[in-house]
């Protein structure tokens, strides 16, 4: 998130540090606490990685996209790199096996399924329907104001924090809170499961300068057992004028 105009003095994000993960939309599900009105409005995916969420809610008659800087390379190329991802991630969970709850995704076999299954699941989607994924990085999407109603945004902020700061959580969330009213994110922890008290606190106090309402959800049985909370933020409601 190198282009933030409000970036300080700490070592950029690399994108080769940053894993193209791939969930799907039982996990989004989860994650963000959707149920059927939610499923309903136009999601953003950002970032969307491999996850397969909007080619199964499109495959249902939904109406989503997916924004991931990504997406800019070729689709052989993003194979390769989703699917050399893929096996770095797996290797990773079997390395912090007792941070997570295996039993959720049908053990260390069941889930290692289900993200290959999502991989290809976004994979096929990406080649029938291209114009549902679009390059762009934040803190500056390539996408009109309120062209979604809802964006998800998974495993990215508060995930990496070793590698962004205050500024560029806030600059990230405005802009997402830009492109729709409201902005859902997960987890508040980072990878290795850490909490961030001090970091989500500050983002929201500078949300709402921002006039962004924050609000903490708990989340229901957590894949990464630390990770129990999401950020909902959501465009401060102008309160109607008292009649004179
Ligand atoms: C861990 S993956 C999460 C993908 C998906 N949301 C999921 O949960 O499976 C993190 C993604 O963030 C993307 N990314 C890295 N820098 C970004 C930026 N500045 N703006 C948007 N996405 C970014 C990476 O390319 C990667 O696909």
């Amino acid at each position: 998130m190198t282009a933030s105009p409000h970036t300080t003095n700490h070592p950029p994000l690399a994108e080769a540090d940053v894993l193209v993960s791939a969930r799907s939309l039982a996990e989004y599900t989860d994650m963000f606490g959707l149920d059927e009105a939610d499923l309903r409005r136009r999601i953003l995916d950002c970032p969307g990685g491999a996850a397969s969420a909007v080619a199964e809610i499109c495959a249902a008659g939904g109406e989503a996209r997916a924004v991931d800087p990504q997406y800019a390379l070729g689709s052989e190329e993003l194979r390769g790199r989703i699917l050399t991802d893929l096996d770095r991630s797996l290797e990773q969970k079997h390395d912090l096996d007792l941070e997570y709850d295996w039993d959720v995704r049908g053990g260390i076999v069941g889930h290692e399924a289900l993200r290959r299954s999502a991989a290809e699941r976004m994979l096929a989607d990406l080649d029938a329907a291209p114009e549902r994924y679009v390059a762009g990085a934040l803190p500056s999407l390539p996408l009109a104001d309120d062209s979604a109603d809802l964006v998800l945004c998974s495993h990215l902020l508060f995930t990496y924090a070793d590698g962004l700061d205050t500024a560029d959580h806030v600059a990230a969330i405005v802009e997402m809170a830009r492109v729709a009213p409201e902005v859902r994110i997960y987890p508040l922890v980072d990878y290795a499961g850490n909490p961030l008290p001090e970091l989500v606190r500050s983002v929201i106090a500078k949300l709402k300068k921002e006039r962004l309402t924050s609000r903490i959800e708990p989340v229901h049985r957590p894949f990464q057992l630390a990770a129990t909370t999401r950020l909902v933020v959501e465009r401060t409601r102008r309160r109607p004028l008292a009649p004179a």
